[in-house]
């Protein structure tokens, strides 16, 4: 038996199919850490700004992030890694919405192949000019 073990290759999985994409980006080496892997942090602004897309069209003004309810780094994110940044609403209420984001890595030189690296729900209010809460907008009607 050999004395050294090999890391265990993560699942490759399909894209999602009932979530829209909102983001596609490639990593830099500006955004590591010290291990040589992606800064938690820039993957954190990464899914704010992707999951603020689908609220920003209920939204009707402007808007604040009030909560990262869960955040998970399933896997290392590494530079030059192509990313895909899915959401889905999962909750509308009288002033917030939450999205959950799901994101996908092809590796370097491995396109084509989908490893989840993050998942995160994260919640949107609509704010007023005062940066207070404002009641979302009513849904158009479409039956005019
Ligand atoms: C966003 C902000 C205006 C909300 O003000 P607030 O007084 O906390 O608002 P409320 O308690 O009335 O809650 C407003 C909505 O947010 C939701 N909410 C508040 N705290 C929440 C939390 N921890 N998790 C999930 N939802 C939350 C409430 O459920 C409510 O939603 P609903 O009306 O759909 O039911 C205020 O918290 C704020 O300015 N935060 C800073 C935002 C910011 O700067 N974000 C960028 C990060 S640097």
């Amino acid at each position: 038996m050999s004395a050294t073990t090999s890391a265990k290759a993560p699942p490759q999985v399909d894209l999602p199919s009932d979530q829209e994409l909102v983001l596609k980006v490639i990593p830099m080496p500006a955004d590591c850490n010290a291990n040589g892997d992606i800064f938690g942090g820039w993957v954190m602004a990464q899914v704010d700004l992707a999951g603020s897309v689908v609220p920003a069209r209920y939204a009707g003004g402007r808007m604040a992030t009030v909560a990262v309810n869960e955040f998970v780094f399933k896997q290392p994110v590494r530079v030059g890694d192509i990313l895909s940044f899915f959401a889905k609403l999962t909750r509308i209420g009288r002033t917030s919405i939450t999205v959950k984001v799901e994101v996908y890595a092809e590796r370097f030189r491995s396109q084509g192949k989908y490893i989840k690296v993050t998942e995160a729900s994260v919640t949107y209010v609509a704010i007023d000019d005062a940066g207070q809460p404002r009641e979302l907008p009513k849904p158009a009607d479409p039956s005019h």
